[in-house]
C-alpha cells in the first residue's frame, strides 16, 4: 500500500527524545519552535510519516499523524476530557455500533462525542446536548479541528445547546451516554426516548453518584445494571528492568450501564 504523504492543513505529532508530544497543524513557510531547534513545516509537507527528522540544533524528533487518543489528550478543553482509557469502555460496555442513534449530554470539549461519531459511522447520528455555550463553542471547534484534519466534516453529529433533561423529545434514540454530575434527573424521559433493549451509561466519577444513579435505574424498571471503572497500568520494559511503570492515572470515573425493558416487563 502506497503511503499517504503528509499535506499542509494535515495535523502532526512531533514526538522528541524524552517522548514529550507536540501536536502542529502544518502550514507552507512556517516553523516548529522549540527548546530543541526548529523544523521547517516545508521539510514535512510531501514527506511520510513514521519517520525520525532533525531540528536545526540536531536533536531527532519523531514525526507522526495523531492517533484519536493522541489528539483528545492535546486538544482544548473547556470541561474535563473523558480519557482514552475509559472511552473504549464506554464504546464495549454502551454497545455504540455502527449505524446507531446516540443521544449524549452533556458534549462538553467532545472527547466523547468524536469516538461516538467514529463509532457510529456515516449510517448512524450522535445527539449531543451542551449546557453552557462556551463548553458548547469549544466542543465545535475541537470536532472541527479533528475533522478537518481528515478533510471530511462531521456530517453524523449534531451539536446542541440546552439543558438534557429538558430537552429530550420523543424521537427514539438506541443508546444514550451522560457525562454529566445528576443523570439521574434525565431518567424520567428516557424511559420514553430510548428503545427497549437500548442501552443508558452513565459516567461519573465518585461513588455516591453511582448509588443515587443505580437506585433510579432500578426506580424506572431498567434491567441488567452493571458498574465497572477500568484500570491501566503501562509498564516499562527495557532489559533487566521489567515492571509497571511507576505512575499511572488512578481514578477518573465509574461507569453504570443498564437496559430498557419493555412495557410491563418484570426487570
Ligand atoms: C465532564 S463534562 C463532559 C466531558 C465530555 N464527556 C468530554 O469528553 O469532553 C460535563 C459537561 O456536562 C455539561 N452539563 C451538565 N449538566 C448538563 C445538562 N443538564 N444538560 C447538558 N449539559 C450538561 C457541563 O456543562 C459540562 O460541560
Amino acid at each position: 500500500m502506497q503511503a499517504k504523504p503528509l499535506q499542509a492543513g494535515e495535523k502532526v505529532l512531533l514526538i522528541d527524545g524524552r517522548d514529550r508530544r507536540y501536536l502542529v497543524t502544518l502550514k507552507s513557510g512556517e516553523r516548529w519552535h522549540s527548546h530543541l531547534g526548529l523544523v521547517e513545516h516545508d521539510d514535512l509537507i510531501g514527506g511520510p510519516e513514521g519517520r525520525s527528522v532533525r531540528t536545526t540544533n540536531g536533536a531527532r524528533v519523531l514525526v507522526f499523524r495523531p492517533t484519536f487518543a493522541d489528539f483528545v489528550l492535546k486538544m482544548k478543553r473547556g470541561a474535563q476530557v473523558v480519557y482514552p482509557k475509559d472511552i473504549g469502555l464506554i464504546l464495549v460496555n454502551a454497545d455504540v455500533f455502527p449505524g446507531a442513534r446516540v443521544l449524549e449530554a452533556g458534549t462538553g470539549s467532545g472527547s466523547l462525542t468524536l469516538a461516538l461519531a467514529r463509532a457510529v459511522g456515516e449510517t448512524g447520528l450522535v445527539v449531543s446536548y451542551e449546557s453552557r455555550q462556551d463548553h458548547h463553542e469549544q466542543a465545535v471547534a475541537n470536532i472541527a479541528a479533528w475533522y478537518q484534519s481528515l478533510g471530511g466534516k462531521p456530517e453524523n453529529v449534531d451539536l446542541r445547546v440546552g439543558d438534557v433533561f429538558e430537552e429530550i423529545t420523543d424521537t427514539m434514540f438506541d443508546r444514550m451516554v451522560f457525562d454529566l454530575p445528576e443523570p439521574w434527573h434525565a431518567l424520567e424521559k428516557t424511559t420514553r426516548s430510548l428503545a427497549p433493549g437500548g442501552i443508558v451509561c452513565c459516567y461519573l466519577p465518585t461513588i455516591p453518584q453511582v448509588q443515587q444513579i443505580v437506585e433510579a435505574l432500578r426506580a424506572h424498571g431498567f434491567g441488567l445494571i452493571t458498574t465497572l471503572e477500568g484500570l491501566v497500568r503501562t509498564w516499562n520494559v527495557e532489559g533487566q528492568s521489567v515492571r509497571p511503570d511507576h505512575r499511572m492515572v488512578g481514578h477518573t470515573g465509574f461507569l453504570v450501564t443498564a437496559r430498557s425493558m419493555a412495557p410491563n416487563a418484570p426487570s
